[in-house]
């Protein structure tokens, strides 16, 4: 059986990163292409990685390029090439320059890799995810934004830490936009199949949600720029499950149309990940305050594909 062919645009920390997870599991071949300037960066990386193999026991090929002819034949790409956040800026602030990059990224993949499915990772996240939908001319299916694998292992991770039990036994839920408004959903929480509201008290689990909202600013703050294993790690869980076709309920940006009232935006929610890419958006049903939450992130959402639309008409 052919082995999956994973390729990754832009180098960089997260795209890097990505492919270490995605070699460490063995899930396909890589393809790591950067811009012509950074090729070598590309190579160097893709290189390094290639000989972990015989230590981590991975035979996955892995090749760095910036010759889009090198992602022919992609079964999934992932979208990481833009700039990050820096200390003190938001992530709507990188939409001037994120959005031509991810214009034009989008533009070749849909030349060279007509078939994939996309995964964008690229931060203003969701007005990305539109345009790449848009620049591709995919089915809504084969396009999809990365950003509630992570918040959700963020928001895990406090809570577990909070209660002093594994992360591998709370179950959470979040929905919305990638940004400080997004919605956790502590009703839908989990400790091993015991509510969290059973443990902790909502002084407490408000603190968990706050962090988790805030927990790419805080790293930024920590390290003057943005996070990357954990985004990687949040993306190649949804790598994999499209590779083994798991069908995993995830939390993921995935086009909504009646759900949730959204009306064609994509927005997190909890989403079907398999083969084929977003299989089925889970809508499930919010109490007033969840919803009015909802509402206001999806507002917002809907703002930033506004600004992506008046400066690039052709996207509208
Ligand atoms: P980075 O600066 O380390 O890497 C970005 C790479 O993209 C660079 O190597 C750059 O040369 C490349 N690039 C730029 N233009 C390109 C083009 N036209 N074609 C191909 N490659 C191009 O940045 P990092 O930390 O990897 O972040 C990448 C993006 O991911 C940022 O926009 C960041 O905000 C976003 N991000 C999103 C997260 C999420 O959960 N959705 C989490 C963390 C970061
Ligand atoms: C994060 O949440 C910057 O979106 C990125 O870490």
């Amino acid at each position: 059986m052919k082995r999956a062919k994973i390729s990754i645009i832009g180098a960089g920390n997260v795209g890097a990163t990505c492919a270490h997870w995605a070699a460490a599991k063995e899930l396909g071949d890589i393809v790591l292409l950067d811009i012509p300037d950074k090729e070598g960066v590309a190579k160097g990386k893709a290189l390094d990685l290639l000989c972990c193999g015989p230590i981590e026991r991975f035979d996955s090929n892995v090749i760095g390029t910036s010759d889009y002819k090198d992602i022919a034949g992609s079964d999934i790409v992932v979208l990481t090439a833009g700039i990050p956040r820096k200390p003190g800026m938001s992530r709507d602030d990188l939409i001037e320059t994120n959005v031509k990059i991810v214009k034009s990224v989008s533009e070749k993949i849909a030349e060279y890799a007509p078939d994939a499915v996309v995964i964008v990772v690229s931060n203003p996240l969701d007005a990305m995810v539109y345009t790449a939908w848009k620049a591709t001319g995919f089915p809504t299916n084969r396009i999809v934004g990365q950003a509630g694998a992570l918040d959700v292992a963020r928001y895990r991770t406090f809570l577990a830490m909070e209660i002093g039990c594994s992360v591998e036994d709370i179950s959470a839920l979040l929905l919305g936009g990638h940004g400080d408004d997004m919605v956790p959903l502590p009703r839908m929480t989990s400790v091993h199949g015991i509510p969290v509201t059973d443990l902790l008290s909502e002084e407490k689990i408000t603190a968990c949600v706050e962090r988790a909202k805030m927990g790419g600013g805080e790293i930024v703050k920590l390290q003057g720029t943005s996070a990357w294993f954990a985004p990687a790690s949040g993306t190649i869980q949804m790598v994999e499950a499209m590779v083994q076709d798991k069908k995993r309920i995830i939390p993921s940006a995935a086009f909504c149309d009646k759900e949730f009232g959204v009306g064609g935006y994509f927005v997190g929610t909890p989403a079907v990940i398999g083969a084929s890419g977003v299989e089925k958006v889970i809508e499930i049903a919010l109490n007033e305050e969840e919803s009015k939450l909802m509402a206001e992130s999806v507002s917002h959402v809907k703002d930033l594909v506004e600004t992506v639309q008046k400066m690039f008409p052709e996207l509208a």
